[in-house]
């Protein structure tokens, strides 16, 4: 279908939320403060390097022809524009030019010894294949298994980060917000001393799983930090800095990241949650069985969700899932109604002054946690001028590389302190562009809330004037009611809009979010809440000493407080019945109105001189600032 006209006036726009999830930090209206000239265009010494350019020019051609006849028999493209800051020669770039970026491109185009006929996919004889019973881990265990993080990947020693003298409690990985691995949060992490297992005298009766993608290499945009936009920079004035002491290793250093797609270890943390949501869930599939039905998953057509979820399917169905399941996967481009890339019709969400209201934000908390950080590292990086920007990405550099390429010299610059002000910088990123100091976030999470009562209620959604999509959700079977198990996957950006249009205040008690101190304790985090692979369990159970059936929250195995929806009573084990959470969830469907939030001609001032709490803009008639 063609896109809608509305959309055409910010089309143009290619760098303004052009991806869900602009890395923190997105484009602004201008470069601000912090922002230096742009740079003189790219020098190259020609001599080094003309022919090899030339060769694999030739050889990007093959391959795009290659692409080419692959996708005309139907093959999703990659969403992102993504217009490559870094022309196709950058591969033959070596040291000395430090700061280029370094690309291998693999498999090649038409491997010489490809013979499909001699390799064939089943052969037979494949043996003795009798099943089991499904796992229950949730229900047969004396505890839940705890999920640690990263396996693969490798932490400077604590020797080596700068002031690591507190190294136990100090856990690098836990403090890059969403660039942090998903991890167990801990029991009572969110105030409720309980954990995922079903309490005493209950049943798990069923799952709703909302899940993110794993690990992904930088968003294409981002309008503060940016690690490409960095080693672009770096990489032009090649000639003319040396890095000294602590930043020697950058004279030998090459970038190494390619853009939006998921990376082997995103890719082992989707096969990862697969594997663990059968060994605790399995049972589930009991119902499809008797129902003689099989389960549908949904992602979005992007690379990086579509490849999450097929191995999430691995990871959960075994390969080959083929006939285990039914994989939707909706459009995720403009003007598709798609309840998990609900910006791709709001234009309010995209629309620089609404959306924006991040950036300055985390720009002055910048200025202050970095103040030390930059005063240490300037000198020892000689004829080339950082700013604040600049070691704020030196510190995303970090965390990227790490879930890239399993390491990063860069961790070792910084202070714990600065790591927390790292993680705090992604908090007020995300409250205010994604959460409950957003004014377009509650109307983007409203159409998955509206799925969600339609799968706890078994009625189909009454009327399509969100984000969701008639095609879909009135089809039962694209979108099938009365299952025991769904999973979804969508991104960060989603999982926190629908966080917040589902009423868990418990996460907004800190709000407005300060950009001149951390608050003691404060619950809004979104290294727990929104991290790489972060799963949310809406879990249904059944219990003797509650009628009804209840429902419960789960972020990333930390039961939720849902003291704040109307109607839920204060349970120790944080459950609602089903019937007061749904009539709630009502109540908020109702009072959202998506024409007004993501059509409406609203203003807001910039910064703290208007603030929601509840991820809401301000009222139709409301006059603010
Ligand atoms: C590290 O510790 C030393 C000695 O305690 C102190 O002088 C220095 O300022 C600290 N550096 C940073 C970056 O915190
Ligand atoms: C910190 O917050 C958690 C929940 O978010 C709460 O359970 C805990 O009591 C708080 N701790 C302090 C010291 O306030
Ligand atoms: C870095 O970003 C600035 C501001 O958007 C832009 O002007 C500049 O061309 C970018 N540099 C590189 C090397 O990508
Ligand atoms: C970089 O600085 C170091 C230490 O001052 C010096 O030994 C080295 O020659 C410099 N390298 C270049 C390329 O200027
Ligand atoms: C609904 O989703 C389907 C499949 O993704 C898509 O073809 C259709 O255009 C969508 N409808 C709208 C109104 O966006
Ligand atoms: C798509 O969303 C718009 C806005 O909510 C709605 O008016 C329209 O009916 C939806 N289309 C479908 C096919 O659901
Ligand atoms: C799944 O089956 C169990 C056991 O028969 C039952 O208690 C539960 O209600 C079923 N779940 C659904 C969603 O039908
Ligand atoms: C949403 O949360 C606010 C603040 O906790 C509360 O006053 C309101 O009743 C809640 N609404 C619903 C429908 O749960
Ligand atoms: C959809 O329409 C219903 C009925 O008119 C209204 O109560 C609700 O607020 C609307 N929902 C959204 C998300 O606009
Ligand atoms: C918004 O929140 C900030 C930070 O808490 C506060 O300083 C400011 O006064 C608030 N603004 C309004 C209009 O309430």
């Amino acid at each position: 279908m063609a896109p809608p006209d509305e959309y055409k006036q910010y089309a143009a726009h290619p760098d303004s939320h052009a991806d869900p999830e602009q890395q923190a930090l997105l484009p602004g209206p201008g470069p601000g403060p912090d922002i230096p000239p742009p740079p003189a265009p790219r020098q190259r010494p020609k001599s080094a390097y003309a022919y090899p350019a030339l060769a694999f020019v030739a050889g990007a051609l093959a391959c795009l022809a290659a692409q080419l006849l692959f996708c005309a028999s139907g093959c999703f493209s990659r969403s992102s524009p993504a217009p490559s800051a870094y022309p196709t020669d950058a591969h033959v770039l070596a040291p000395p030019y430090a700061g280029s970026t370094q690309v291998h491109r693999f498999p090649p185009a038409s491997p010489s010894n490809a013979a499909p006929s001699l390799f064939p996919t089943s052969v037979g004889f494949a043996g003795i294949t009798p099943t089991g019973a499904e796992p229950a881990l949730v229900a047969t265990a004396p505890s839940y298994p705890v999920h640690t993080g990263a396996p693969q990947l490798v932490a400077p020693s604590p020797t080596k980060l700068r002031n690591g003298t507190s190294a136990e409690r100090f856990d690098l990985f836990k403090l890059w917000g969403n660039l942090s691995p998903w991890y167990s949060v801990g029991r009572g992490a969110f105030g409720v001393d309980a954990g995922p297992e079903p309490p005493e005298t209950c049943r798990v009766t069923g799952l709703h799983f909302l899940h993110r993608h794993g690990a992904r290499y930088p968003t294409s945009f981002a309008s503060y930090g940016g690690p490409a936009n960095f080693s672009g920079r770096l990489h032009e004035a090649a000639a003319g800095w040396n890095g000294t002491g602590d930043l020697e290793f950058m004279n030998e250093w090459t970038y190494k990241l390619g853009e939006e797609v998921l990376t082997p270890f995103g890719r082992q943390q989707l096969f990862d949650l697969g594997v663990s949501l059968r060994l605790k869930y399995g049972f589930l599939l009991e119902n499809f069985t008797a129902a003689n039905a099989i389960p549908v998953f949904r992602t979005e057509s992007q690379d990086r969700m579509l490849a999450s979820a097929l191995n999430f399917a691995v990871g959960f169905f075994g390969y080959p899932f083929e006939g285990q399941y039914q994989q939707s996967i909706t459009i995720e481009a403009d003007g598709f109604n798609n309840t998990l890339a609900p910006y791709k019709t709001c234009p309010n969400a995209r629309i620089a002054a609404k959306s924006d209201r991040a950036i300055p934000y985390v720009r002055e908390w910048a200025g202050i946690y970095l103040s030390d950080a930059l005063a240490r590292l300037q000198p020892q990086l000689k004829g080339y001028q950082l700013t604040v920007e600049d070691v704020y990405t030196l510190q995303q550099m970090c965390a990227y590389e790490t879930v890239a390429i399993g390491y990063s010299k860069f961790c070792e610059l910084f202070t714990e302190e600065e790591w927390e002000g790292f993680n705090y910088a992604m908090d007020l990123y995300f409250w205010y562009d994604s959460a409950f100091g957003s004014p377009v976030a509650k109307v983007q999470g409203i159409g998955y809330v509206q799925e969600l009562v339609a799968r706890l209620t078994h009625t189909p959604i009454p009327t399509h004037n969100s984000s969701t999509n008639a095609t879909l959700d009135d089809d039962p079977l694209m979108f099938p009611l009365g299952q025991s198990l769904y999973v979804d996957a969508t991104h960060e950006v989603v999982v926190l809009n629908v966080i917040t249009a589902l009423n868990l205040t418990s996460f907004a008690r800190d709000g407005p979010l300060p950009a001149d101190h951390i608050p003691p304790n404060r619950s809004f985090r979104v290294s727990q809440l929104a991290p790489f692979a972060t799963n949310v369990q809406f879990q249904l159970l059944s219990c003797a000493s509650t009628p009804g059936p209840q429902i419960r929250v789960i972020i990333n195995d930390g039961v939720v407080p849902l003291t704040g929806i109307r109607g839920c009573p204060a349970d120790k084990d944080g459950m609602c019945p089903v019937d007061a959470f749904v009539a709630a969830q009502k109540e908020i469907i109702g009072q959202t109105d998506w024409e007004w939030g993501c059509h409406g001609t609203w203003e807001v001032p910039a910064g703290p001189a208007w603030n929601t709490t509840t991820g809401e803009p301000p009222r139709r008639g409301e006059v603010v600032g």
